[in-house]
């Protein structure tokens, strides 16, 4: 069988070679309104079911790996979701390079790649220097979302957040099921429909920049 060919849809991309500074997202999205990024996106299940439930909001997807950056481009594409922009790059150098302190809502990281060997785990997104981008691009009151499968990676995460907490710059806060999260699911990405059949639990956490 034929894969079907992936439309590219320009006008839903952002080209990271074309950037310059920090983004105003208002000429992104050609209108004002909150942001929440989602690094890691993937696929692209959960911007399609939480950008079509909330159509004032602005969506950017934050992915590195082109075959499921495109994919989650010509999807999104298709449903004629207008609150959503994608871009393929490096989510950390991103945050550092082109966001603007205070000018975001909400994070979501749904199952962040865990880097299992010990030699590897500098290489995990959710690490403190990463956790401080996120807390300066975040408004006051604004939020981290997070999930993962993997126990040792959660222990690092509820680590880091610990210091932030401690620090006073940010509470921890109930997490939220995004609207996709069908019955037994947090959040209802592709990775967690994939390790719910494996029997692999989900933990979750949620903070909110203080
Ligand atoms: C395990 S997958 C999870 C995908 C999706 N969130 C889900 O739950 O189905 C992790 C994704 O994060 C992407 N990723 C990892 N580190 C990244 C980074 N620093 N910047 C952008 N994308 C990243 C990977 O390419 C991969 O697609």
């Amino acid at each position: 069988m034929t894969a079907r060919q992936l439309q590219d849809y320009p006008h839903l991309t952002l080209q990271p070679g074309t950037l310059d500074g920090q983004l105003d997202f208002e000429v992104i999205f050609g209108r004002s309104g909150p942001v929440e990024i989602e690094i890691g996106s993937g696929k692209g299940t959960f911007l399609v079911s939480q950008a079509g439930a909330f159509e004032k909001t602005n969506f950017l997807g934050i992915e590195w790996a082109n075959k499921v950056y495109r994919y989650a481009v010509d999807r999104i594409g298709r449903w004629g979701l207008k609150n959503v922009r994608l871009i393929r790059t490096d989510a950390a150098d991103f945050l550092a390079e082109h966001v603007a302190d205070e000018s975001v809502e909400g994070f979501h990281l749904y199952f962040p790649d865990p880097w299992p060997k010990k030699r590897h785990h500098k290489r995990r997104f959710f690490c403190s220097e990463n956790l401080e981008q996120m807390l300066r691009c975040l408004k006051p009151g604004g939020w981290i979302n997070i999930a993962t499968d993997h126990q040792d990676y959660f222990e690092q995460i509820q680590t880091v957040t610990r210091q932030a907490v401690e620090g006073g710059r940010a509470k921890i806060i109930p997490f939220i099921r995004p609207v996709g999260a069908g019955q037994g699911e947090y959040v209802g990405t592709n990775y967690e429909r994939k390790y719910l059949k494996e029997g692999r639990p989900t933990y979750t956490l949620a903070l909110q920049k203080l």
